[in-house]
């Protein structure tokens, strides 16, 4: 864990974590509207980011520069119970707030080498239109073996080294995703990783004090070239940042 553009936020519970998340994510909206006008971010998927995606909706934010992407979604259409971007519709998007040509949907629908085809397109197309393909922020969440994304222990999508988007198969869970890749995640110029819940204390404990020699979590190898990185850990979590 490269510590010198590492930061730990603590909260004492997954509400507090959304709340200060959503003042996270605001501050870095107004730092790229001020520098670039327009905000780039993606977005996580999974559980714990939906108290986030209602927070940004409550906020009263406006969101008319806002673009809206994808770190990963699952091969299933955008109606389907396990898409990503039907829990941030339900949680935030559904409202309309953000302009839909604003939102960048991955489309799960698709046969996933097309999927990862299509999205590289867009993103290139909405961010290349600041001059460098770069996400403002990357929401990423951390899985019980220390994937992100879809980026997970062993996957052909860890070791892409130049596509910005892979379709991966994920054997434990056999299903296919659709994901950034590290060579995107690391040019972003910030990342928040959230992370909630006491599932999460191995995989902090490994990455933060994990055997330096053993192969890296996925999580481990998302390191800005320019970005920094910031954790925040609920309290259910957070006995994993102590060394055993
Ligand atoms: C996904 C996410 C994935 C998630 C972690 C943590 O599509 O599931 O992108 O990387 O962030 O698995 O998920 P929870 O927040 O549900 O624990």
């Amino acid at each position: 864990m490269s510590p010198h553009r590492t930061r730990i936020i603590q909260l004492v519970d997954p509400a507090a974590l959304a709340a200060r998340a959503c003042e996270e994510v605001q501050r870095a909206a107004h730092e790229a509207l001020e520098q670039r006008g327009v905000f780039h971010l993606a977005l996580s998927g999974g559980s714990t980011p939906k108290l986030l995606y209602r927070a940004l909706a409550e906020s009263g934010a406006d969101f008319s520069r806002w673009h809206v992407h994808f770190g990963d979604e699952r091969c299933v259409p955008p109606g389907h119970a396990d898409s990503n971007f039907r829990m941030a519709s339900e949680a935030w998007l559904g409202r309309g707030q953000v302009p839909a040509a604003q939102v960048h949907r991955i489309q799960g629908e698709l046969e996933p080498a097309q999927a990862a085809r299509e999205y590289e397109r867009e993103l290139v197309a909405s961010l290349g239109a600041t001059g460098e393909v770069r996400l403002d922020l990357a929401l990423l969440g951390l899985g019980t073996d220390g994937h992100t994304a879809s980026l997970f222990p062993g996957s052909s999508a860890l070791a892409e080294t130049s596509a910005r988007v892979a379709a991966t198969f994920v054997e434990k869970l056999a299903a296919q995703r659709i994901t950034l890749t590290l060579p995107m995640l690391n040019e972003s110029r910030a990342v928040l990783f959230l992370v909630a819940g006491s599932d999460k204390v191995d995989a902090l404990r490994e990455l933060f004090h994990g055997d330096p020699e053993a192969r890296p979590l996925p999580a481990a190898l998302v390191r800005p070239r320019e970005g920094n990185v910031t954790w925040m850990v609920d309290g259910a979590a957070a006995a994993g940042l102590q060394d055993e």
